[in-house]
């Protein structure tokens, strides 16, 4: 198997089905859903079948597109309403990745610009070029994120990412998995990845050792308390992790434990990257407090994954889904228009992020 031909979001051939890899069955199973409902759609992504801020982003695009073009009117009025009534509640699934609701924005934005001089089957069709462009313009960006991250990468290095950053949570490569994707097609071998595990979802073990034990790297699986160690003992020589928001100041929200991976970074001297697309920066907010954090339910951690439950019936349970890092914690931002560095404001302004 190929680990780039994992698709973890397409739209089928005939145009009326979102394909998606379901990715709580990896790695023991490789499905791929075919969807259509809104219901469907919302809870493929609420339970994160589909899932990783990009992937969720195209889904989301593909998703209103096939909604709309179900609905049987050439009146554009009542395509527009149902069009914004499905927007919301897609929305709705998860709250702390932007690309959701910046992808499902920008859909709208083709509908608001045309919905005075198309009709309704010619809007459909501009709604569906416009959720292709989002793909294809995701596997652009997470290529060039993959370049630049690459250029930072010595033969041989033990690079540590956490949760799935890589190919199956964007549309192809991924953002901090990307440049170990770049450096296969460069021709090197010799780079070791180390896994950590991600509790309490386990996307680290279940999806990223996965993807890159198929792309035939050396890869080694770690439990989250164990990143420290590795580190003191010198096996990491950088870390790239990807990013579900960033705030304007480089605040940024990511899986849970990012955070932990930072700090640790800092007390080691290890460099630290946050891989990241512009469609998941978010100049609207100021920092990172202003992130909403998803919280999700208690089973995920006391008997997910277990042969039994694991913690005492009736205990209370802390399960933010991510966290937020401080910029200062963080080396390098790599977005597809170059690295910014420290202040992060200015680094974005001279970037053209704005
Ligand atoms: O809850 P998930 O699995 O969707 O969380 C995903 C992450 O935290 C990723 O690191 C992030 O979305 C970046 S994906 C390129």
């Amino acid at each position: 198997m190929n680990a780039l031909s994992l698709n973890s979001v397409v739209l089928s051939e005939n145009e009326k089905e979102l394909v998606l890899l379901d990715q709580t069955l990896l790695p023991n199973e490789v499905k791929y859903l075919h969807l259509t409902q809104p219901e469907d759609i919302w809870e493929a992504i609420y339970s994160l079948r589909v899932r990783g801020a990009p992937a969720i982003g195209v889904a989301a695009a593909y998703g209103i597109y096939l909604i709309s073009a179900q609905l049987d009117t050439d009146d554009m009025a009542a395509f527009c309403a149902n069009f914004r009534k499905q927007k919301e509640y897609l929305d709705s699934a998860r709250p702390t990745a932007v690309n959701l609701s910046w992808a499902l924005n920008r859909m709208e934005k083709v509908l608001d610009e045309n919905k005075n001089v198309l009709p309704v089957p010619d809007m459909k069709n501009r709604l569906l070029q416009e959720a292709h462009a989002i793909r294809e313009e995701d596997i652009a960006i997470s290529r060039a994120i993959g370049s630049l991250g690459f250029d930072l990468l010595h033969p041989g290095d033990g690079i540590l990412t956490h949760c799935n950053a890589g190919t199956l949570a964007t549309a192809k490569y991924g953002t901090a998995l990307a440049p170990v994707y770049m450096a296969l097609e460069n021709g090197w071998s010799d780079l070791r990845v180390y896994c950590d595990e991600t509790r309490p979802l386990l996307q680290g073990a279940r999806l990223s050792a996965f993807e890159m034990q198929t792309a035939g790297v050396d890869t080694t699986l770690l439990c989250d308390n164990m990143a420290s160690l590795a580190m003191r003992r010198g096996l990491i020589d950088i870390i790239f992790v990807g990013c579900d928001r960033m705030a304007a100041n480089g605040d940024f929200a990511n899986k849970i434990g990012t955070s932990a991976v930072a700090i640790l970074a800092r007390h080691y001297g290890i460099p630290f990257y946050v891989c990241v697309p512009t469609t998941s920066i978010d100049l609207s907010i100021p920092d990172g407090d202003h992130i909403v954090i998803e919280e999700r339910k208690s089973e995920e951690v006391t008997e997910m994954w277990y042969a039994k439950r694991m913690a005492p019936e009736g205990v209370k349970v802390f399960n933010p889904a991510f966290d937020v890092t401080d910029h200062d914690l963080v080396t390098g931002v790599i977005t597809e228009k170059g690295i910014a560095c420290a202040p992060f404001g200015d680094a974005f302004h001279a970037l053209g992020i704005c």
